[in-house]
């Protein structure tokens, strides 16, 4: 019987984050949810059908990082998958965006990544198998269509993290990927973009459409699966057609 695997889920409060944990727990796979408030947790490991274990801390808080990941392993004894999914989306381009602003994205899209990877890698490596799945961006891409200069540059740092990491871990039975998604329909489009940037962002997307919240979990599902293990540094593209490479 294949061994059962534990993912840790970072922003597993959001669409996409309790997209991806649906994704991996109808895969068997044992879940930590993580994000800032207990209760809608709560409510998704109540419709998991697998063990679920619940993390509530701030991700941009480097010493909170390395303590669930010590509150985990001590629940679970390993993390096999982390999803770096947390993030917070900012619209203000290069002129309008302030130093605290630029510090709080950068902080919670990138250095979360960051701090959990450094502390799971090593059991990681310890076990001969491991998965890191990156959230960045199709904004790391193209500059952002309508998303920001911070939250660009965030999630363009987070693909280079992502083949820095998988460089120095691929000969540990470690993958490290990345996801660029472009809009997928989450509140976090709905609400901070107009009737107008809605509708026009449609029209511009070759398939005419959002990307549904469960294209995206099916993603994470194909990256964290055993027959994923040649694929590391690796961005996959989840944008509709909005580019070709
Ligand atoms: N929605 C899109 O179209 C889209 C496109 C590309 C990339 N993304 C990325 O996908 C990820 C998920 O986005 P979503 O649309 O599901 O957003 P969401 O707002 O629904 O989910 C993000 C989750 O992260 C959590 N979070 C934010 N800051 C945190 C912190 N400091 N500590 C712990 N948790 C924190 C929030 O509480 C929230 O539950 C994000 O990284 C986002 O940048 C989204």
């Amino acid at each position: 019987m294949d061994q059962i695997r534990t993912a840790l889920i970072t922003g597993a409060a959001g669409t996409m984050g309790s997209a991806a944990a649906r994704g991996l727990a109808s895969d068997g796979i044992r879940l930590v949810l993580a994000d800032l408030k207990r209760e809608p947790l709560e409510e998704l490991a109540q419709e998991l059908p697998v063990e679920t274990f619940i993390t509530v801390f701030d991700v941009s808080d480097e010493d909170a990082c390395r303590e669930a990941v010590r509150e985990v392993r001590d629940h679970f004894g390993t993390i096999d998958i982390l999803v770096n999914n947390a993030g917070v989306l900012s619209n203000n381009k290069l002129m309008s965006t302030t130093s605290d602003e630029w510090r709080r994205v950068m902080a919670t899209n990138l250095d979360s990544a960051f701090f959990l990877t450094q502390a799971c890698v090593p059991a990681m490596k310890a076990n001969g198998w491991g998965r890191i799945i990156n959230v960045s961006s199709f904004a790391a891409k193209c500059g952002g269509i309508t998303a920001g200069t911070t939250y660009s540059v965030s999630k363009g740092a987070m693909i280079a993290l992502t083949f820095s990491v998988a460089a120095e871990t691929a000969d540990s039975g470690i993958t490290v990927n990345a996801i660029a998604p472009a809009y997928v329909r989450t509140p976090m489009v709905s609400e901070q973009l107009t009737a107008e940037q809605r509708q026009a962002v449609v029209q511009k997307i070759p398939v005419k459409r959002y990307c549904e919240p469960e294209e995206f979990a099916h993603v994470v599902r194909f990256l964290a699966s055993p027959n994923a293990g040649f694929i590391t540094g690796e961005v996959v593209d989840l944008n509709g057609g909005l580019q070709f490479d």
